[in-house]
């Protein structure tokens, strides 16, 4: 593709990964021989300031019924998700509201909606997670959204009062069509709200490892309007979030049918000043993430000459960008501990590495621990205090490669 994905200006590559496995393709064995790779990188839009793969993996082998990413894998993610629903409910204003969630997962956000009564909806291509949504009495439809979709749910049960999305909006390629979806489902007088990894913090932290297939867009302000104002929609506010290493919340409606914060034109300004819109600034990340790959890689090979065990910790999506760009294999890496039963097991995409569940860690502890899961550090550093205690030490490598 040379063209965006937005706004049909041509796009330049800043970013070149070469070939990647799925980001959670999570395999066995004997699966190795038929993996899978494509073309991951990662482009900049002149003209609308849009970020986005040029790439993008069709859907449908992304999304299935073994997806293995959980909410509520995270406990930290679960209280974000409950004051996130907290604050949504507070702000409804009619009688019988409803509640619609684009991207569901297991029900993390709407199970807030479930159990206080409130008519809600979850829509999620994945069938297990869905299931896990229903089995904690979320209404949930396994769909892609889109206009037909949004048509019949409107025929059944009318408009929505608000529409949600948490790390969803990011992965749809065709966000035109998203919007017109959204436009026959919401309300006159609805809300959008939806939050996402913010591009800012990408390019702050160096975080280059949330760049992976699922991610087809790194959402600023700047970009999020020109979208929402080709489609008649407005952002009327905008939140930080502390969650998946630096998020943004956009609350968005009918473009003048609300007041626009000042939180706006304050993102908007700062966008500017921190060079989002021009290429030079992705020129620099890139080599920021060059030399970020080489002393990764450097520290890992030296600890490993000094007969050193490494283990990984979190086997994130993030982990297979960075394992394969780094060429961070089982020689250096003897294996990564990851809660989530569906990956333990099973070997990383690409690099191959076994999972194992927290258990092999415990067990034994490494005497290092390379620290995927970064974004939940607070809560992972927290329990994990005896292998600290043991000696252990935490390579980061967001935002600098470091030994803790
Ligand atoms: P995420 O970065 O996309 O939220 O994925 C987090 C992954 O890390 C997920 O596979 C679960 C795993 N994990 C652990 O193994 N231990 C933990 O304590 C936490 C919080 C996550």
């Amino acid at each position: 593709m040379t063209s965006c994905r937005l706004c049909g200006a041509p796009v330049e590559v800043f970013l070149d990964f070469g070939p990647m496995p799925l980001a959670n393709g999570f395999l066995a064995g004997e699966d190795f021989e038929t993996e899978g790779f494509f073309d991951l990188s990662v482009a900049f839009c002149m003209h609308c300031a849009a970020v986005q793969l040029t790439n993008p993996v069709p859907r449908e082998k992304m999304f299935h019924s073994r997806y293995p990413f959980f909410t509520g894998s995270s406990t930290r993610m679960a209280e974000h998700f409950r004051a996130f629903a907290a604050s949504v409910a507070d702000d409804l204003r009619s009688e019988d509201p409803f509640v619609v969630e684009i991207g569901s997962n297991d029900g993390t956000l709407l199970r807030f909606f479930a159990n206080s009564s409130v008519r809600h909806l979850g829509i999620d291509p994945s069938a297990n997670v869905a299931a896990a949504a229903s089995e904690n009495g979320v209404r949930t439809a396994i769909a892609y959204f889109d206009p037909p979709f949004a048509a019949e749910v409107v025929r059944t049960q009318g408009q929505a009062d608000v529409i949600l999305a948490a790390n969803c909006f990011c992965h749809i390629p065709d966000l035109h069509r998203l919007a017109e979806a959204v436009n026959i489902l919401l309300k006159p007088g609805g809300r959008l709200i939806f939050e996402d990894p913010y591009l800012g913090d990408i390019l702050r932290l160096n975080s280059y490892d949330q760049i992976y297939d699922e991610h087809v867009f790194y959402f600023s302000l700047t970009s999020v309007s020109r979208w929402l104002d080709a489609c008649g929609f407005e952002v009327i506010d905008v939140q930080k979030q502390p969650v998946h290493g630096g998020s943004m919340r956009y609350t968005c409606a009918r473009r003048g049918a609300c007041r626009v914060s000042g939180a706006v034109a304050d993102l908007r300004a700062r966008e500017v000043c921190e060079g989002l819109h021009l290429p030079e600034t992705y020129a620099q990340f890139r080599l920021r993430v060059e030399r970020s790959r080489e002393e990764l890689s450097d520290v890992l090979v030296k600890l490993r000459q000094r007969g050193l065990r490494v283990a990984g910790y979190g086997a994130t999506s993030k982990s297979t960008t960075v394992l394969n760009y780094c060429g961070i294999g089982p020689s250096l890496l003897e294996f990564i501990s990851d809660t989530t039963p569906l990956k333990q097991g099973t070997f990383s995409p690409g690099m191959h590495i076994p999972i194992l569940p927290p258990a092999s860690f415990h067990s034994a502890f490494p005497d290092c621990a390379l620290l995927f899961a970064w974004n939940h550090a607070d809560e992972i550093l927290a329990k994990e205090g005896a292998f600290r205690a043991s000696g252990g030490k935490w390579i980061r490598y967001v935002p600098r490669v470091s030994l803790v």
